[in-house]
C-alpha cells in the first residue's frame, strides 16, 4: 500500500499523463491545420484590462487541464497563421517542440556536467556546428543561453573582462577608467540595456549613426572614435540583420577598423546568423568570421521554440571570462578552462532548459538542407511581398529586404510624409491589431514611422500578401 498521498499520485500519474498527452497533441495538431488552411484569427484583441479580467485567480483546483490548454490556446496569438507578418519569432518546427516536452519532462539543468550528461556534450556539438557554420575555426567555442538579449550581455561581459585592461569581475567597474563601445544608432535595446548593466550608464554607448541604407560603416565608427570624451573605448557592436531593417553592417570594413584601433568587435547576428545556412544569403555575413564575438537566435531563422541563442567566441577561451566564478558547492574543478561540461560557469543561468536537444534533433531528422531552403523562402516572399507593395500606387516600400524584414506605409493621396501620415499608419496598425484577421507591427524610421513585417512563415503564399493589402485597404475605407 503506498504512503502517497491520493492528490499527489493523481498528479504523476502516468495513465492520466498519457490520456491527457494524446488529447492535447491532437488538439495542437488540429489547432495548427486549422491555421495552415488560414481559418480563424491571428489574434483575438482584447484590452489589457479585459483579458487580465479572463485570468482571474479564483477558481483553482478541478479543471481539466487539456480544456485549460485549449483556453490558452484561442487567446493566443497564433503565429503559425500565414497571416501574421509580424515580429521575428518563427512557428516553431512542430517536431521541436516535441523535443522540448522531452526537455521539460527529463528537466536535466545542466549547470553542471552530471545534470545534463545527454544534453551537455549535444550543447557542444550544436555550437562547435553554429561556430564551422559562420568560419570560425579551430579554438572557437561558446555556449547557449536563454535569448539575444542575454546573448549580448554575456559577450560583452567577456569582452569588457578581455579589453578594459584592469580586472573588472574582481575589482569592479570603477576599478579602472570609464569604458565605451561603438554602437549603430539602429543596434537592438538589448545593447544599451547591456551597457548600463555593466554601470557604464547612457555614456558607455557612443551612438555611431547608420547610413541610408541603415548600415554601421567603418567612417562612422572612425568618426565616432574621436567621441570618447576621456572614455577608453574597447570595442565596436555591429549588427547582422538590424532589428527594425534587417540591414546588416559591412563586416569586413568594421573588423579592418577593430584591428586598427585594438578593439573588441561583437556582431549582433541574432536575427540574421540564420543567413550562414543559405548558399544564396551566407555572402551577407562576410567577415563575420573575424568577429571576437558572435550572437545568433536559434529561435530566429532556425524556426526552433523560445530561447535558444548561441553566445560564440572565435577565441574559445574568452567564454570563461563573462562570469569567472568559483562555486564550490556547484562546480567540482578549480581551474575552468578544463571544465567546458560544467555549463554554469559560462552563463547567467544556473538551472537551463535543455536548449540544444531541440536543434540537434531538428538537424539530426531534416539535415541542414532544410534550414537553406527556409531561410531561402523567407527572402523570396519578403521580396515578393515588397514588389508587390510596389506596385500598388497607395502604399511605400520603405527599402529593399535585405533578407525577411519589410518596412511599408499606406500613402493615401491626400496625405504627405510627416506627423499626419505617422499617425494614419500608426491608427491603421492599430485597427490591424484589434481586428486580428492579419498581424503587423510598426517601426520608426528617419523617414518616419512604417508599417513592419517580418516573414517567419515558409508556409505563407504570395496570395497572402495581395489578402494583406486588401485588408489593410478595406480598414482604411471603414
Ligand atoms: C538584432 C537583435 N538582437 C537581439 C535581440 C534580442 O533577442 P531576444 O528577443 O532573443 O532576447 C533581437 C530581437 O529581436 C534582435 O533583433
Amino acid at each position: 500500500m503506498s504512503s502517497v498521498p491520493p492528490v499527489i499520485a493523481e498528479a504523476f500519474s502516468t495513465e492520466r499523463f498519457r490520456a491527457d498527452g494524446h488529447r492535447l497533441i491532437d488538439a495542437v495538431a488540429d489547432a495548427l491545420a486549422r491555421w495552415q488552411r488560414r481559418e480563424g484569427v491571428v489574434l483575438s484583441w482584447r484590452t489589457p484590462d479585459e483579458a487580465l479580467g479572463m485570468w482571474s485567480r479564483k477558481g483553482f483546483g478541478g479543471v481539466d487541464l487539456i480544456d485549460d490548454l485549449r483556453r490558452i490556446m484561442a487567446s493566443s496569438t497564433a503565429l503559425a497563421h500565414p497571416h501574421c507578418m509580424a515580429h521575428q519569432v518563427p512557428p516553431p518546427l512542430p517536431g521541436s517542440a516535441l523535443a522540448e516536452l522531452v526537455s521539460a519532462i527529463l528537466n536535466n539543468g545542466m549547470a553542471v556536467y552530471e545534470m545534463g550528461p545527454a544534453a551537455v556534450p549535444i550543447e557542444l556539438s550544436v555550437i562547435e556546428w553554429m561556430c564551422s557554420k559562420l568560419g570560425y575555426g579551430e579554438g572557437a567555442s561558446g555556449v547557449l543561453t536563454s535569448g539575444g538579449s542575454l546573448g549580448n550581455l554575456t559577450a560583452l561581459l567577456a569582452m569588457r573582462q578581455a579589453h578594459a585592461g584592469f580586472d573588472v569581475w574582481k575589482q569592479g567597474a570603477h576599478a579602472g577608467p570609464p569604458l565605451a563601445v561603438i554602437v549603430g544608432s539602429d543596434a537592438h535595446y538589448s545593447v544599451a540595456r547591456t551597457l548600463r548593466i555593466m554601470g557604464w550608464g547612457d555614456e558607455g554607448a557612443i551612438v555611431a549613426p547608420v547610413d541610408q541604407q541603415h548600415r554601421l560603416t567603418a567612417e562612422a565608427v572612425e568618426k565616432a572614435m574621436s567621441f570618447g570624451h576621456g572614455k577608453k573605448i574597447i570595442g565596436i557592436v555591429a549588427a547582422a540583420g538590424s532589428t527594425a531593417t534587417g540591414a546588416f553592417d559591412p563586416l569586413h570594413e568594421l573588423a579592418d577598423v577593430a584591428e586598427r584601433h585594438g578593439l573588441w568587435l561583437h556582431v549582433d547576428a541574432a536575427h540574421g546568423g540564420g543567413a550562414a545556412l543559405s548558399l544564396g544569403q551566407r555572402h551577407k555575413l562576410s567577415g563575420i568570421e573575424r568577429a571576437d564575438s558572435i550572437v545568433w537566435d536559434a529561435h530566429k531563422l532556425m524556426m526552433m521554440p523560445a530561447l535558444v541563442t548561441a553566445v560564440l567566441f572565435k577565441n574559445g577561451a574568452h567564454t570563461y571570462e563573462a562570469f569567472a566564478q568559483q562555486a564550490s558547492y556547484l562546480f567540482a574543478n578549480a581551474a575552468p578552462e578544463e571544465t567546458w561540461w560544467d555549463l554554469g560557469q559560462r552563463t547567467l543561468e544556473c538551472t537551463k532548459r535543455m536548449m540544444a536537444i531541440e536543434v540537434w534533433t531538428a538537424l539530426r531528422v531534416h539535415g541542414e538542407e532544410l534550414f537553406g531552403e527556409i531561410i531561402d523562402r523567407l527572402v523570396v516572399l519578403a521580396a515578393e511581398m515588397a514588389a508587390r507593395l510596389r506596385n500598388t500606387d497607395d502604399f511605400e516600400v520603405a527599402l529593399d529586404p535585405e533578407l525577411n524584414i519589410v518596412c511599408y506605409r499606406h500613402r493615401p493621396y491626400e496625405l504627405e510624409p510627416g506627423p499626419g501620415l505617422d499617425a494614419h499608419n500608426r491608427s491603421l496598425r492599430q485597427r490591424v491589431v484589434e481586428d486580428g484577421r492579419f498581424y503587423i507591427v510598426g517601426t520608426q524610421l528617419p523617414r518616419g514611422y512604417f508599417l513592419r513585417s517580418t516573414i517567419m512563415n515558409p508556409l505563407i503564399e504570395p496570395s497572402d500578401f495581395d489578402a494583406l493589402i486588401e485588408h489593410l485597404r478595406s480598414l482604411c475605407r471603414s
